[in-house]
């Protein structure tokens, strides 16, 4: 289903309450619950909104557990461009959420011992017993994480190389497209496919074209999102903007 809303601070506000009540289900349940956190400017008023909860309403975090969709490659987990330090600026240092239950990928890591790192978090994710809900965003590529066009619906966590408009989308957070990373480490389609609720968010016109093709057009590895039209446990959230193409 999608749902437009008249601006991403109303839809990101019944986010954030998605996610809060998740949170006290599982609380009172004894359990964990287990978020599938995305970075980028689409979450921002969602994490603002639940440090908000956490401030004001008690929402606490220390039965949460988050794995991060992806992270650049290479890439310092303190620098500014890091989504290391995106979470923590966020979300992370500003509520009472253990660290140890913080898992975004290693992009420090030295190339020969990725493939077996991305073994390792898809196995943690499954070890906690999968994600309860993934929040989402899409890049202009129709990515989702950072899984490009030409991404299998079936593929797990992995190196990616990142496709030229993500990198130029990307260029004035690394003051120039030259500085960006070429590559990514990013949960898969596949691995996004298996969290028990998705939600996408969208916001603004220039996110309108590729949110048209995502829904209404054919299903194809051309634009990944399109395979979330397979799945009945997504949502979209969506601004006026952002879905003024729609049909
Ligand atoms: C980020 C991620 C990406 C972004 C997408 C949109 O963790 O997985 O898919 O969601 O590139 O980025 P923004 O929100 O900056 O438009």
């Amino acid at each position: 289903p999608v749902t437009v809303y008249p601006d991403q601070y109303l839809a990101s506000k019944e986010v954030a309450q998605r996610i809060a009540e998740l949170i006290k289900k599982k609380n009172e349940e004894g359990k964990k619950a287990i978020l599938g956190l995305a970075t980028g400017t689409t979450p921002i008023y969602v994490y603002k909104e639940l440090v908000r909860m956490h401030k004001e309403d008690g929402l606490s975090f220390k039965n949460v557990v988050t794995f991060n969709l992806d992270e650049y490659y290479p890439m310092n987990p303190a620098a500014v461009q890091s989504y290391v330090t995106f979470m923590n600026e966020n979300l992370f240092s500003k509520v009472d959420i253990d660290k140890n239950n913080i898992h975004i990928p290693d992009g420090s890591l030295p190339l020969d011992d990725i493939e077996e790192y991305c073994r390792g978090y898809e196995q943690k994710i499954n070890e906690y017993g999968g994600i309860d809900l993934q929040i989402l965003g899409i890049g202009r590529t129709g990515h989702i994480g950072f899984n490009e066009p030409g991404s299998a619906p079936n593929s797990g966590t992995r190196l990616v190389t990142l496709n030229d408009l993500t990198r130029r989308d990307a260029a004035r957070d690394f003051g120039g497209k030259s500085n960006v990373p070429m590559k990514a480490i990013t949960m898969g389609i596949g691995t996004i496919f298996k969290a028990r609720e998705i939600i996408l968010m969208a916001w603004s016109k220039h996110k309108a074209s590729i949110i048209k093709k995502s829904v209404e057009e054919e299903v194809s590895a051309d634009v990944p999102a399109t395979f979330l039209q397979l799945c009945d446990n997504v949502e979209f959230f969506l601004d006026e903007d952002a879905a003024s193409e729609l049909t």
